[in-house]
């Protein structure tokens, strides 16, 4: 069994997918173990990716991630990571798999739906950034 921290981004929420997504999910053998709806402020987002605060995309990444509410979640499943990066599909959507989330709700390579750890050490950090122990229910 493995953890790992999925994010419904702005623009998903916004154009009505939260359903859609958890959907996916809650198909394919990953269970949420966490939920919560989350507004995140320029700091927060900036705090959540600091792995890519040099890269050119870094600012316009913090201003859309904050630009309004999200939902944060534990998925828990075997090769969670993985599963969920699969399901997820290729960061552009153009070029992410048919029938994977991105391809299907994202609106281009930035507001791409959704958020997954690509690590155990990301999945750790990223859980821990949002979530408490009281707050992931089996
Ligand atoms: O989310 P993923 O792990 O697939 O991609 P990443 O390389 O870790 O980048 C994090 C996020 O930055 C992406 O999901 C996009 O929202 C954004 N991004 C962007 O706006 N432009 C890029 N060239 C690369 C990433
Ligand atoms: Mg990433």
């Amino acid at each position: 069994m493995q953890r790992t921290l999925s994010i419904i981004k702005p623009d998903a929420v916004a154009n009505n997918h939260i359903g859609d997504v958890i959907k996916r999910f809650e198909s394919n053998g990953l269970k949420i173990v966490g939920m919560k709806m989350i507004r995140m402020t320029k700091k927060e987002a900036r705090g959540f990716y600091a792995v890519h605060k040099d890269r050119l995309f870094f600012d316009s990444l913090t201003d859309f991630m904050s630009s309004g509410p999200a939902i944060a979640m534990i998925l828990q499943g075997e090769n969670a990571i993985v599963k969920n990066r699969e399901l997820m599909g290729a960061t552009d959507p153009k070029e992410a798999a048919g029938g994977s989330i991105r391809r299907d709700f994202a609106v281009d390579k930035e507001k791409n739906a959704v958020h997954g750890s690509d690590s155990p050490e990301s999945a750790a950090f990223e859980i821990g950034y949002f979530f408490n122990s009281l707050e992931i229910v089996e």
